[in-house]
């Protein structure tokens, strides 16, 4: 809790300094304030480990946590009852095979589909779990990138973090920067992370921490590089990189100083960390990926 403090105070002095025109060049407040990775950089499993499970099922969080992940991600939007429900699309038809929009449906009619066949018959009829459903199961095992994919939910978020008491477990993220601004108004002491599709230009960051005083950038892989990821951090942010299944990339990544890496597959990502870790920031990609 005590180090949550440090990390909400540090955006403070980082979206004040931003106003001046000021730059400060100091740690990441979000690596701060989450506990630390046992692998140099944070392994968080894409909507869990999409990879070998189907995407936002209780079966693919479970599955990132046997394989050792730091964090999963999910992606979150509101039922037309207000229950937060986990999924990506805001259509349950990929996933179910059932058309319908997901804030035109009750979260029991949700709960109903069967999110799993589309992926393999080995999930038939797993379904599509609630953000409590979810929370309520990770809260002593392993820490929650949410993603907010719709408007709304920020309240909900918010109150069952800190009824969890998951405030040093969850980043919240959105490619809505309206959306963290208000998860931040609403408690500043719950870690938020920006993602964003495109950088333009370096001060694009800038205009991020002006527009949500973030926590944490979290770019696509194509956009991060180690100018990116340097001046994000210089800034005060923790930079977390999206989503990235090639050994090669996520080796380059963490040379580059990422502080986080999302993927499909996190077991992948822990052997190419060990390698790294084992073998010092000269092993090759080449021996990353054997
Ligand atoms: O959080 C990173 C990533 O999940 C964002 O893209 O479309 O997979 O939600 P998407
Ligand atoms: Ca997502």
């Amino acid at each position: 809790m005590k180090m949550k403090k440090i990390s909400a105070k540090a955006g403070r002095v980082f979206a004040a300094a931003m106003i001046a025109g000021t730059i400060l060049a100091c740690g990441a407040a979000e690596a701060a304030s989450l506990p630390p990775t046992l692998y140099g950089a944070r392994v968080i499993g894409h909507r869990g480990a999409s990879g070998s499970a189907p995407e936002n099922t209780m079966a693919s969080f479970k599955r990132a946590h046997e394989l050792g992940a730091d964090m999963f991600e999910l992606d979150i939007h509101r039922a037309a009852d207000g229950v937060l429900v986990v999924i990506h699309d805001d259509d349950t038809e990929r996933t179910t095979g059932v058309p319908g929009k997901v804030a035109e449906m009750t979260s029991a009619q949700i709960a109903a589909l069967d999110a799993g066949s589309w992926f393999s018959k080995d999930f038939a009829g797993e379904p599509i779990p609630t953000l409590r459903q979810v929370l309520d199961w990770a809260k002593d095992k392993i820490q929650v990138n949410i993603e907010i994919k719709s408007a709304g939910c920020e309240e909900g978020v918010v109150a069952m973090v800190n009824e969890f008491g998951m405030k040093d477990k969850v980043i919240v993220t959105s490619f809505e920067h309206s959306f963290l601004k208000k998860i931040k108004e609403l408690d500043p002491d719950i870690t938020t992370g920006a993602l964003t599709r495109d950088i333009i230009d370096l001060g694009d960051i800038d205009k991020i921490i002006e527009a949500c005083a973030p926590d944490a950038l979290n770019p696509r892989y194509i956009m991060a590089n180690k100018k990116v990821i340097r001046r994000a951090q210089e800034r005060g942010l923790s930079v977390n990189i999206y989503t990235v299944n090639d050994p090669i990339t996520m080796n380059r990544l963490a040379r580059d100083g990422a502080n986080g890496i999302i993927t499909d597959h996190p077991d992948v990502l822990i052997e190419v960390l060990k390698k790294l870790k084992t073998k010092g920031p000269d092993s090759g990609a080449e021996e990353a990926a054997k």
